[in-house]
């Protein structure tokens, strides 16, 4: 593995900084800074020049062993250095281990133009027979008959439409890898040969790319099995936009003998194929609520006589505002929101009911089940001041998802796989957002780790939100994204042992 090589060779610690180069310096005097970048520059390029040619580091060439795999200190594979002198001091005479083939061997397996076009047509007969939460059957016997080609076992249904499939030993360790099947109430915007062929509905959200990637997964570790030293279970889930599929999913056993699980989202905030993710929370907890507020019907004209739902409503919606103000800490971000406010129309009635609701998010578990706690207390507390009643519905059966923090251990495996594969220019740290996962169930059962690839291109125009009814995914990220998949779980399980 030229990565690993690298760092035991060239990272002797401690490592100086140059303000020119902006980057930790192979040699160890601040001095050399001045030697000038162009100079230092070139004279690295050679040196990798030699060795890289001189240890035939399989297809890798200067540029790629450049892409900072030699420079990345922070890498933990690459914080192991061994002294040179263990390398039995030829840097060259270093045996090339079984562990660096795999790479080579996924992404050709990946980038044959044929499995190029065959993931790529997957994804468009997805695309253009969209289905929503829990009526994914044309895409289940799609994933099914794709998987009875190959050869691969399954076993049908789990929650409803969900189909997990094995390849592998059959036997300990397990690894999962998980992919969405469902989309969206939205009329497709976009004009093109794959358009929705299902007015209303459309595949927003980059599930039918999800499914067509863990399919090509499938395929490569297929081609693989003798390689795996454990069983790799695919999850094609139902229901991830609504109706909580992957708790049902949990509930049928998706998750026996799993030890860990990994799942990946389009985005289009990144460049095609760039993979990102981040250590701990990355997406919010997500959760709904809907309150009603009820008293004795009476007239408005007599205020005296009744109780006013209004006057204990408008109270809750002040109160709920003070819950993120100024109970939670500044640094630990949440969101409470009334979206809706709804009552009698009738300018002459107090209602006998209001009916308020919304949605809250946060990163931390804890700081999530506060908040609802606190917006229940406080909707039922405000409105008994009003001498009303109230009751707070929490959708927990169908929206309500846990913050979703990736286990670290298992995130470290996403990137150290990740740049092994692509090289450090194909992956990036990503910041939180306030978005919501339903893998985030799964992550609460077992090690997990949630990463993006990136599908935007500027020239296909694929830079719309997910969610967007001109949502589109540069389909170039199809292979690559099987290929991560495929290697994630491979290496799981080779590292596991
Ligand atoms: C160095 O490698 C050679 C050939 O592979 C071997 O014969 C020798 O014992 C090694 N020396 C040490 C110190 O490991
Ligand atoms: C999150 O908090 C809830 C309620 O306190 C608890 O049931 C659940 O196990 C917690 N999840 C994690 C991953 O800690
Ligand atoms: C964007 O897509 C076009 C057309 O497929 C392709 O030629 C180009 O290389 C892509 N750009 C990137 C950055 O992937
Ligand atoms: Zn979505
Ligand atoms: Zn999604």
């Amino acid at each position: 593995m030229p990565h690993k090589e690298g760092s035991r060779l060239f990272n002797p610690r401690p490592l100086s900084y140059c303000s020119v180069l902006r980057r930790p310096l192979l040699l160890r005097h601040p001095m050399a800074c001045q030697l000038g970048s162009e100079v230092l520059v070139l004279l690295l390029l050679l040196l990798m020049l030699v060795l890289t040619c001189r240890t035939g580091a399989g297809g890798l060439d200067v540029n790629q062993f450049l892409r900072g795999e030699v420079f990345e200190v922070s890498h933990p594979a690459t914080t192991t250095v061994r002294p040179v002198g263990e390398a039995n001091g030829s840097r060259i005479s270093l045996p090339r281990t079984g562990e660096e083939e795999w790479k080579e061997e996924i992404l050709r397996l990946a980038r044959r133009p044929e499995a190029v076009q065959w993931v790529k047509g997957i994804r468009r007969r997805i695309h253009e027979n969209p289905e929503l939460a829990y009526e994914e059957v044309e895409t289940g016997r799609l994933i099914m008959e794709e998987l009875d080609e190959m050869e691969v076992a399954y076993r049908f249904p789990f929650a409803k439409s969900g189909i997990v499939a094995t390849i592998g030993t059959g036997g300990a360790p397990v690894v999962a890898l998980r992919a969405d099947m469902d989309a969206l109430p939205i009329q497709e915007a976009v004009e093109w040969k794959f358009k929705s062929k299902r007015p209303g509905k459309m595949h927003a959200c980059g599930h039918d790319a999800h499914v067509a990637m863990l399919l090509g997964a499938a395929k490569i570790l297929k081609a693989r099995e003798h390689h795996l030293k454990g069983t790799v279970k695919l999850l094609f889930q139902p229901a991830e936009e609504a109706g909580n599929g992957a708790k049902r999913m949990i509930e049928d056993g998706a998750l026996k003998d799993v030890e860990a699980i990994f799942a990946v989202h389009v985005s289009h905030e990144y460049p095609t194929s760039v993979i990102g993710s981040k250590a701990g929370p990355l997406l919010a907890g997500c959760g709904f609520f809907k309150a009603e507020i009820k008293s004795t019907l009476g007239s408005s004209s007599n205020p005296r006589h009744s109780v006013d739902p209004i006057l204990a409503a408008s109270a809750a919606i002040i109160s709920l505002q003070n819950i993120v103000s100024r109970e939670a800490s500044p640094l630990d971000s949440q969101v409470v929101t009334v979206a809706t406010v709804t009552g009698r129309n009738n300018l002459n009635m107090v209602p006998n009911s209001i009916i308020l609701g919304g949605t809250f998010r946060a990163f931390l578990n804890a700081s999530f089940h506060k908040l609802r706690q606190r917006i229940e207390e406080v909707i039922v507390m405000q409105s008994s001041v009003y001498r009303c009643s109230a009751s707070v519905d929490f959708f927990e059966n169908e929206r309500f998802y846990p913050p979703m923090v990736n286990d670290n251990k298992m995130y470290e495996h996403v990137k150290n796989t990740a740049i092994s594969l692509l090289g450090s220019k194909s992956y990036r740290v990503v910041h939180p957002v306030m978005g919501a996962e339903d893998f985030s169930f799964y992550s609460e059962i077992v090690p997990a780790a949630f990463f993006y690839i990136g599908i935007r291109n500027e020239t296909l125009g694929s830079i719309h939100t997910g969610h967007s009814p001109y949502f589109m995914i540069d389909e170039d990220a199809l292979p690559v994204g099987a290929a991560v998949h495929a290697s994630i779980a491979e290496r799981y399980l080779a590292e596991a042992v």
